[in-house]
């Protein structure tokens, strides 16, 4: 590993022993992590095993029950999710949260805003960052469309672009590919590995386990609210135990 060189990467975000519990259901139950700089980072479980939970408290969006963030060396674990958005943490959900009776220009901008736009340079900055964020995810022509016209690959490009527009230093993305074809995952895809060039450090969740190895420099696998793994993607989706939780329920019991 990268201890003993002296360019370790920047820890971006780091989570010490967080649970989310609802009443006794234990969502997240003593997740520790570090992200690192300029990484693609992916999530991996079975449904309800705490994934987007996890997400939801990291941006705060639920209240911890226990737990320490730290974003940067800024502990974070009380503060409003506005103020984390503020400091550069963006995410989609796991379900289109798009404005229907707004165009995708106007639901795209609502990001780029988020991140500050009082003088009239703010907000010409802001209406560039829009642009640009249009071009990144594949939607020019589209800008003055409803959500409601495009398919749902689209729709959930307007939500990756909404994200990007704040130019956030940590993108959290909960199943951006969800119910979208091959091409589409595979142009998703494409889109997060180009921004890893550009230095943005992500959190990715998804269920298509080829597409997580392909994509991700590390994985998580979570099963009960705990991480059962950790660690260079195909050695995770190999390990016993992840094979157990997630690969089994997809016919992988029989050699
Ligand atoms: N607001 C809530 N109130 C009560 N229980 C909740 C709440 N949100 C999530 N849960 C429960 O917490 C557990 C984890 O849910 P979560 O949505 O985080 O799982 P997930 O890994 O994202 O699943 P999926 O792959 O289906 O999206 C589940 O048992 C779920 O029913
Ligand atoms: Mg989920």
């Amino acid at each position: 590993m990268t201890e003993h060189t002296t360019e370790a990467p920047a820890t971006v975000l780091r989570a010490e022993d967080v649970a989310v519990h609802f009443g006794g259901v234990k969502a997240v139950d003593g997740v520790s992590l570090t992200l690192t700089a300029g990484r693609i980072f992916g999530i991996l479980g079975p449904n309800g095993s705490g994934k987007s939970t996890l997400l939801a408290a990291l941006t705060r969006l639920v209240p911890l029950t226990r737990g320490r963030l730290l974003f940067g060396d800024r502990p974070y674990e009380r503060a409003q999710p506005h103020i984390i958005a503020a400091r550069g943490v963006a995410r989609t959900f796991q379900t289109v949260r798009l404005l229907p009776g707004r165009t995708v220009r106007d639901n795209i901008a609502l990001g780029a805003e988020s991140a500050g736009s009082r003088t009239r340079q703010q907000r010409r900055r802001a209406a560039e960052r829009v642009d640009r964020a249009i071009e990144r995810a594949g939607l020019t022509g589209l800008e003055r469309h409803h959500p409601d016209e495009l398919s749902y690959g689209y729709q959930r490009r307007v939500e990756v672009a909404r994200a990007i527009a704040s130019e956030p230093t940590l993108l959290l993305l909960d199943e951006p590919t969800a119910g979208m074809n091959r091409q589409e995952r595979d142009d998703i895809a494409s889109l997060l590995r180009d921004l890893r060039e550009e230095g943005l450090t992500q959190l990715l969740i998804e269920h298509d386990v080829q597409m997580m190895v392909d994509t991700c420099d590390h994985l998580f696998a979570m099963n009960f609210g705990a991480l059962i793994a950790e660690g260079e993607p195909a050695a995770v989706v190999r390990d016993p135990a992840v094979q157990e939780a997630y690969l089994g329920k997809h016919g992988r019991t029989h050699a």
